[in-house]
């Protein structure tokens, strides 16, 4: 597949500095937070290893006191402690204080890292809200034509699983890492102040360690990338596959898209057997390396304290931390990977985001009272590259008058009143809308001219009232019935057991095209707008609604410029002017009788579809074009 690499788990460089600064910047609005987790982090981490001082303190104080030693350092000043508190008399008292401080120490290390994770916690929502939320803001304005180009599984991996990396990378990746590190430093100051032999001896499995840490971290890290890729795959076939069931079914695929998904299957349940394969190695390694680690501590240490070079309690306090040391720095192995697929992640998140939006004219012009003219001057366009898809087209709609387009399929009918919409950038020629070039409007002004129905009518998952409305609030619900009435979508809609509260599944499922057609109509009647665009749905439909569909066409256009995509003929034979396309340039321009009277391209087609019509043979039920319609679902056709 071709966007592997961009899937991959991995940045595209090992470290990115730019990119962890921007993630970085996520923390500017929420300093407070960064700054309190930062410092918790400062502070429980020698609270704990005070904890953990304790014990070999109480050794030397109390169990084993070494009267030729006479205590330094932390032991001295956990000494003058006892002494205050006035427990210093008595081996008993004293060793109950000590189990006190122990205790005490371990319940405000628990309380520091508590409040940690509170803050830290609280403060990576928010950022992931955040980010979510500008990701959404983001693409809801990024050109249609990044979505001709993007699967939407992926996307939705973006903005569900990629934003968690992002807070991965800040918490949990940097925060972790410096808490590691803050460990490290402070067990290493400690270990060489109070004895540099045993400290060198606690240290001579550390290149062991690193070297598994290492061989773990690349090993896991291309595991990672293939679990990357693989989930992505599993994502982008799901999202197709399920939401085109019905063709599928239809074409009887299930087996082949079984054995596809199966394919798919097993190279994500590798990758992740991989990983885990490291893992179990990695694990017990550490665990293997560690009592190495503290066995040549006892053994060297014990030789010492029987030389006397060392007290007991120090023995004790080296093997206690000898554990801290070992576990961040495997960690830190760990973490490079969390840190560096959040890397990834936040490259992917930060990709999105500077992807470009409609250019939003500096200074927009405004249309005061819009009339509605519609006019193309020399309009090149192609979706890619130079496949020109629209030749060198000019056409004029005055103000309120019916303009139809018609031509054969993949004429460049829908892309016209794409292009008029703005949804792409022409790149040769002008679209005017009351002779200001469209570019020089704003992007929404410019749209709020238009009432517009698709070819393939698309119905949000909430009942008919609210697909009508569409979270206008100048729309009431009454204004939305009266426009399901006035095209006549009052008949089948109150029909439905819930009427206008019937819920649409999702896209419209359960709804015929002609039905969705006509909720389509009752939106556009319902928004009023200056000018009409109408796709016509391509699909059969019976003779009653076609007339229904026909009436309401009628009613649309009434007072409005309309500019018309008709499939059947017989819907525009009034409308003033056709126009017809072929193959991205516009052929024949004039009103019905004038274009038979031609004998052209309009004849053709008017020949072939009234043959049809009339004719008593059977045609198949499918036409080939509705099965394209079917399969570009969405699409733009
Ligand atoms: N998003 C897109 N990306 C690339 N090419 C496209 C895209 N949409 C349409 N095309 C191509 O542009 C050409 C014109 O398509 P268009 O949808 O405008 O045809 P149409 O006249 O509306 O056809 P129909 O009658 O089937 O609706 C076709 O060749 C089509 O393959
Ligand atoms: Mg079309």
């Amino acid at each position: 597949m071709t966007d592997s690499l961009e899937d991959a788990d991995v940045p595209s460089r090992p470290y990115d500095w730019r990119l962890a600064l921007r993630a970085l910047g996520y923390l500017r609005q929420h300093k407070l937070e960064a700054v309190a987790s930062l410092a918790l982090t400062m502070l429980s981490a020698p609270i704990y290893l005070a904890g953990a001082l304790l014990t070999g303190a109480a050794v030397d104080l109390f169990l084993a006191p070494d009267p030729s030693k006479p205590p330094t350092g932390f032991v001295l000043f956990v000494k003058q402690a006892v002494d205050f508190a006035g427990f210093g008399g008595s081996r008993q008292l004293g060793i109950v204080f000590m189990a006190v401080l122990f205790l005490a120490a371990n319940l405000v290390e628990a309380a520091v890292e508590f409040a940690r994770m509170v803050v830290m916690e609280n403060m990576g929502q928010r950022i992931m809200f955040d980010l979510r939320e500008e990701l959404f803001a983001h693409l809801q304005r990024v050109s249609i034509k990044f979505y001709d180009q993007t699967r939407v599984g992926q996307l939705m991996t973006r903005i569900s699983s990629d934003v968690g990396g992002l807070n991965e990378m800040l918490t949990s990746g940097v925060i972790g890492l410096l808490s590691n590190l803050a460990i490290v430093f402070y067990v290493l100051i400690w270990m060489f102040k109070t004895n540099w032999r045993l400290a060198l001896v606690s240290f001579a499995i550390l290149p062991l360690l690193i070297t598994l840490a290492t061989w773990f971290r690349i090993g896991v890290r291309s595991a990672y990338r293939a679990i990357g890729v693989q989930m992505s795959a599993m994502n982008g076939f799901l999202q197709e596959h399920l939401s085109g069931m019905l063709l599928v079914q239809l074409f009887n695929r299930e087996a082949r898209q079984m054995k596809a998904f199966d394919r798919i299957n097993k190279a994500y349940q590798k990758a992740d057997v991989d990983t885990n394969f490291y893992a179990a190695v990695f694990y017990p390694g550490v665990e293997i390396l560690t009592t190495a680690g503290i066995a040549l501590i006892i053994w060297y240490g014990a030789g010492q304290v029987i030389r006397g070079a060392a007290t007991l309690g120090t023995l004790i306090a080296f093997i206690e931390l000898a554990g801290n040391l070992y576990n961040p720095i495997s960690e830190i192995g760990e973490k490079y990977n969390v840190l560096q697929s959040a890397m990834a992640s936040c490259e992917r998140v930060f990709k999105i985001l500077d992807e470009p939006v409609m250019q939003a004219h500096p200074e927009p012009k405004r249309l005061t009272r819009v009339r509605g003219r519609i006019e193309f001057r020399d309009v090149w366009f192609a979706y890619r590259d130079e496949d020109w898809v629209l030749k060198d087209i000019s056409f004029v709609a005055e103000p309120g008058e019916k303009v139809a387009l018609v031509g054969h399929t993949g004429a460049g009918k829908t892309t016209v009143t794409n292009l008029l919409l703005r949804f792409y950038e022409i790149q040769r020629g002008q679209i005017l809308l009351d002779d200001v070039d469209i570019r020089e409007l704003d992007l929404h002004e410019l749209r709020s001219n238009f009432g517009v129905v698709l070819q393939d009518v698309f119905l949000f998952s909430r009942d008919i009232a609210a697909n009508i409305r569409l979270g206008n609030q100048a729309i009431t619900e009454a204004m939305a019935a009266a426009a399901a009435g006035k095209v006549g979508a009052d008949d089948f809609i109150s029909a439905l057991k819930q009427g206008y509260r019937s819920e649409v599944r999702e896209r419209g499922a359960g709804l015929s095209v002609g039905e969705k057609q006509l909720i389509g109509f009752a939106r556009a009647l319902a928004f009023d707008r200056r000018v009409l665009i109408l796709d016509e749905a391509t699909s059969s439909i019976d003779t009653k609604t076609e007339m229904l569909i026909r009436d309401a066409v009628e009613r649309l256009m009434l007072g409005r410029t309309a500019l018309v995509i008709a499939h059947r003929l017989s819907t525009i034979q009034s409308v003033d002017k056709i126009i017809v396309m072929h193959k991205g340039e516009v052929r024949e321009v004039g009103n019905h009788q004038a274009l038979l009277d031609k004998r052209g391209l309009y004849w053709n087609l008017y020949q072939l579809q009234f043959s049809r019509d009339s004719a008593p043979v059977v045609e198949p039920v499918a036409e080939p074009r509705s099965f394209q319609h079917a399969s570009s679902h969405g699409g733009a056709t």
